[in-house]
């Protein structure tokens, strides 16, 4: 392709992305196709000659985009929100096009320095510790995914516990990982990738809150030091993937640094609230912790994918994971005075990733992403007050972010019967998605089946939201008998 071919094609396909952002609300959110579809319309196998990109693009619209769930779609409520934006996207451009390999400092220095400087403007933005900072004695890098921070965590963890064994001799089925009941999956896969085995992870007991009990942390810590296990890690969590619930950070910080145990602040969605002076209470405790991480991707504008870590000692990170061969020697990595994060995450190549967060927080400000965050908590909080109106239901957690978990109560009123109201809220839920007209999952709290409404792509306003409660209510009017 020339470079006016690129310019021709490259100006076609950013008029193409304006258009699908434009036109999204119109679409249904998830597509009706069954499985196999898209597979079914594409060739066996790549052309033997080259096509136009005319042909390519029109397949992109006839074949690709019915089968996408629009994640950007304002009545886009499942999961948690995956938001991305205009200079997110323009920035990946950027680095897609320099094709930067960012994995030593030697490599790609405006990479690796623009990255250090934007970890650093966001734990400002977040208010982060000090400790934290490039300045002080930690520093921030940006991992793929919160999955892969929790692997570096538990990496870095198992090697401060066994004092070094971990990178020298591997680990064996001593060591004893703690998260909540609630805590994110990735947590037992990194506890399998580091080689400690699921066996290793302890799901500690939780509150009526959902949140981690602290009590119940202390016992299995002495359990399993009465055990003769070694207590390696411990993950809170601000803002859990199944209900947003608030591990208590002070006290659990307390108890780790009493048992010697890394502490990992696993804010994945939440953390993005921080920018929001009102909503730092959740993070209050964090100066315990040994990592933080929290996802730009999630609920900060910036598109798929960034998380973004730090280490309270990079000291410690970078002597667990730094293997230097020879074809990777140069003046500058000797010199001792350059970062090269190839030390600070699992794989060795990198892309210029900080570009988006550099072209996000410059084009919004900090004041363009309060904005964003606020308006999506103001509209969690009255579809909140609209659910809690409507006796048919009920609401099962607090709800501080913008994630709403709520279910239809039982046929006779009560909130606690099980099985009956289960099944209408399945229902409900399998009726809603089917429409097309919005998206939503669900988890189970206390064992009962519940909605999950977040609320946090880019285009969703009051309007969007006022839309979804009338058609959970009418939904509700089908699926329930008439009283
Ligand atoms: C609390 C929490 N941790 C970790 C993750 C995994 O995030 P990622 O997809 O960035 O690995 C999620 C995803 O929703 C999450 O909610």
């Amino acid at each position: 392709m020339t470079a006016e071919e690129f310019r021709r094609y490259g100006h076609r396909l950013v008029d193409w992305v304006a258009d699908y952002w434009s036109g999204l609300a119109d679409r249904r959110v998830t597509p009706d196709a069954p499985p196999g579809t898209v597979a079914s319309r594409l060739p066996a196998g790549p052309p033997e000659r080259g096509e136009s990109f005319e042909a390519i693009v029109a397949d992109l619209d006839a074949i690709v985009v019915p089968g996408l769930t629009h994640w950007q779609h304002p009545a886009f409520f499942a999961y948690f929100p995956a938001n991305t934006s205009g200079p997110s996207v323009l920035a990946d451009l950027v680095c897609a096009a320099v094709g930067v390999q960012g994995m030593l400092w030697a490599t790609g220095p405006a990479c690796t320095e623009l990255e250090t400087v934007m970890m650093d403007w966001l734990a400002g933005a977040l208010d982060l510790p000090a400790r934290f900072r490039s300045s002080s004695t930690g520093g921030g890098v940006i991992q793929d995914s919160a999955s892969s921070a929790t692997l570096v965590a538990t990496l870095v963890a198992l090697f401060r516990a066994s004092g070094g064994r971990w990178r020298t001799e591997g680990i064996d089925r001593r060591y004893a990982i703690y998260t909540s009941t609630q805590g994110h999956s990735s947590i037992e896969k990194a506890a399998r990738i580091a080689g400690a085995g699921d066996g290793a992870v302890r799901l500690v007991d939780v509150d009526d809150t959902l949140a981690m009990r602290p009590e119940a942390l202390r016992s299995a810590l002495d359990a399993d030091l009465a055990a003769g296990r070694v207590p390696a890690l411990v993950v809170a969590t601000v803002g859990t993937t199944s209900t947003g619930a608030v591990d208590p950070l002070p006290e659990i910080g307390a108890i780790c640094a009493e048992y010697g145990v890394w502490l990992h602040v696993d804010a994945a969605y939440a953390g993005a609230a921080a920018v929001c002076p009102e909503l730092r209470w959740s993070q209050a405790g964090l100066e315990h912790a040994d990592s933080y991480c929290f996802d730009p991707h999630k609920w900060l504008l910036t598109g798929f994918d960034c998380d973004a870590f730090w280490v309270a000692d990079r000291a410690e990170l970078i002597q667990a994971l730094s293997v230097l061969p020879e074809y990777l020697r140069n003046a500058a990595t000797e010199s001792g005075a350059v970062i090269d994060y190839r030390d600070w995450h699992v794989p060795l190549g990198r892309r210029f990733r900080s570009l988006k967060l550099w072209f996000v927080l410059r084009w919004y400000g900090l004041e363009g992403l309060r904005a964003h965050i606020r308006s999506h908590v103001a509209m969690a909080q009255d579809f909140a007050a609209m659910v809690g109106q409507d006796d048919r239901f009920e609401i099962v957690a607090p709800h501080p972010f913008a994630l709403v978990c709520f279910r239809l109560r039982a046929a006779d009123g009560s909130a606690s019967d099980g099985s009956a109201s289960d099944d209408s809220t399945e229902d409900l839920m399998r009726r809603l998605n089917e429409s097309g007209r919005l998206y939503l999952t669900h988890t189970k709290v206390g064992g009962r089946t519940t909605l999950r409404l977040a609320i946090g792509a880019p285009q969703t306003t009051p309007e969007h939201v006022a839309a979804a409660w009338d058609l959970i209510r009418a939904t509700a009017d089908a699926v329930l008998p008439p009283t």
